[in-house]
């Protein structure tokens, strides 16, 4: 109906005289269903009920973002805002306040410049951190970029809300290496770093995307890779010993040098028999290096691993990455570039950083409610350049004295069980509880959970003590700098969402 409405004629209006091609799907065209399941990764936001939008815009250039921002704000309709769309509670393609909304889909907007002579490139947003990667080694098989693990994620909201992945030890966040950007804003002006100035260009790197403006691109610092990385991927289950493993890696794996990194991924399998489940603990590493000066480290300092050179694969970087993509060695690099959807389930997930060793025994235990819940844990270790960086120099707070984060996951098959296994994960966090940070209980934002709290009403423009829940879990004490930026460059909160940073405007 609201189509019909006049508001509405005047918005398509609006957007259809900016461009001659056709940029605007309404559910009338046959491709509006294609275009917005081309970037739905979680099923749980898939179904007949899941509220959709009301018109989808596929802009081309970035004058097409800054006329569909005008015609928005001109005629009050809300907008989504998709780069990649693995946002984990659907929050760029779905509205769960059931307010009708556009989306903007930024999939076209993807191009990756590299500028050789000065080690930097510009990516959009709508590229992945697979294409990213791959173009820029492409350049230069010794430059590459610090990102996530999963080569689709979108630039456009991986960069909003942090970046992490396998060279975070040695290189910090990807917003850590983040120069420049260029913005739309609420009046549709296109903003760089100069225009925007550093309090809108810090609470972008890192402070949640859709809340700020619609970031187009990214200028990027690259890194230095070495010719030759080294991987290696080790598992145990509960019965070959596997917790002490936990124990000496909660130990090792945050204080040994940066150009190591070693993540665990906890998860319930099959015994040899077939019969019994038991949990297997696989220690996945990259190395900065070689092989021998892999083996002479982990000999030192981790020698319980029992880790030989059998077990060790020198490849290049972007090698390593595609390892990482798919484990799975021998994979094409193109693979990057092919934009492979990945693999649709239903999941749900939540996060926790822990800033003590968590006892034997507790792990123990923790490892047998996992396997009664079927919940996986995916252990990943901070210290080396993350623990450097200041909590205040970007909006990610989870700096120094923490030793890792844990990242909890659970997925299924069918619509049916996904109360039980919300419920399943929701018990494991609650559980979690002694041993993990407190005051405030830190979560990563790039892990989205709407379980730690909403904007109670998407309309409201005050900072209030809900919001600030969930607001000091991602961001801690940042959490106020950026609702003041909020005030400042969007004081009708035209970017929203259930859990968008609210405008504090502070009274004069
Ligand atoms: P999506 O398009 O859903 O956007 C996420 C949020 O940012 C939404 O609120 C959206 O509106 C907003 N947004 C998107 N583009 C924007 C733009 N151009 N301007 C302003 N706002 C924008 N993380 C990590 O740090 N390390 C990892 O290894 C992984 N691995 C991983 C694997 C898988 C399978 C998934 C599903 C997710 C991850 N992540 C991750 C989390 C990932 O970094 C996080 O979900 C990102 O926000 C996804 O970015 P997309 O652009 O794909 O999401």
């Amino acid at each position: 109906q609201f189509f019909g409405s006049s508001t509405c004629d005047k918005f398509l209006d609006c957007i259809s005289n900016t461009t001659s091609t056709n940029i605007v799907f309404t559910p009338n065209d046959t491709l509006y269903s294609i275009v917005l399941k081309s970037s739905i990764p979680n099923l749980r936001f898939d179904t007949l009920t899941t509220p959709k939008p009301l018109a989808i815009i596929t802009p081309l250039s970035y004058s097409h973002v800054q006329s569909t921002v005008i015609c928005s704000v001109k005629f009050g309709v809300n907008i989504r805002i998709r780069s990649g769309g693995h946002d984990y509670e659907g929050l760029s393609y779905t509205s769960f306040d059931h307010a009708p909304f556009i989306l903007i889909d930024l999939n076209e907007l993807r191009s990756v410049n590299v500028d050789q002579e000065a080690n930097t490139a510009w990516v959009e947003s709508g590229a992945t951190i697979g294409e990213l990667a791959y173009r820029v080694s492409r350049n230069d098989s010794l430059l590459g970029f610090p990102a996530g693990e999963c080569p689709s994620v979108g630039v456009g909201g991986h960069l909003s809300g942090g970046g992490f992945g396998t060279m975070a030890r040695k290189y910090g966040l990807s917003v850590d290496n983040v120069m420049d950007a260029l913005l739309v804003d609420v009046h549709g002006r296109i903003l760089d770093r100069n225009s925007m100035g550093e309090d809108l260009f810090w609470a972008i790197r890192g402070g949640g995307g859709a809340s700020f403006g619609v970031v187009l691109s990214w200028k990027i610092k690259l890194v230095y890779v070495p010719p030759i990385v080294t991987i290696f991927t080790l598992s145990k289950t509960l019965e070959q010993g596997a917790i002490r493993l936990v124990n000496k890696w909660q130990h090792v794996a945050h204080n040994v040098t940066k150009d190591l990194f070693i993540n665990l991924v906890i998860t319930p399998v099959n015994q040899e028999d077939g019969d019994n489940r038991t949990m297997q603990v696989t220690f996945n590493s990259l190395f900065l290096g070689t092989t021998d000066e892999l083996m002479k480290i982990v000999k030192d300092e981790f020698p319980q691993l029992g880790l030989q050179e059998k077990d060790c694969v020198e490849m290049s970087w972007i090698e390593s990455v595609v390892y990482f993509s798919f484990y799975l060695t021998g994979e094409s690099i193109d693979a990057l570039i092919e934009r492979r959807p990945w693999p649709k389930s239903y999941f749900k997930a939540k996060s926790d950083y822990v800033n003590k060793p968590i006892p034997e025994q507790a792990v123990n235990e923790i490892m047998k409610w996992c396997l009664h819940e079927n919940v996986t844990l995916i252990m990943e270790p901070h210290g080396g350049k993350m623990s450097e960086i200041d909590e205040m120099a970007t909006p990610y707070p989870h700096r120094r004295g923490n030793m890792y984060i844990i990242q909890y996951i659970v997925g299924w098959d069918d619509v049916d069980e996904s109360e039980q296994h919300v419920a399943s994960i929701r018990r494991i966090y609650e559980k979690m509880t002694p041993y993990v940070s407190k005051n405030p209980r830190e979560a990563y934002v790039n892990f989205r959970d709407l379980d730690l709290g909403t904007n109670c009403n998407a309309s409201m423009r005050s900072y209030t003590q809900e919001e600030m829940i969930w607001g000091t879990s991602y961001f801690k004490a940042n959490f106020k700098r950026l609702a003041m930026v909020k005030g400042m460059v969007d004081p009708t909160n035209f970017f929203s969402n259930e859990q968008s940073i609210p405008p504090l405007v502070l009274s004069s």
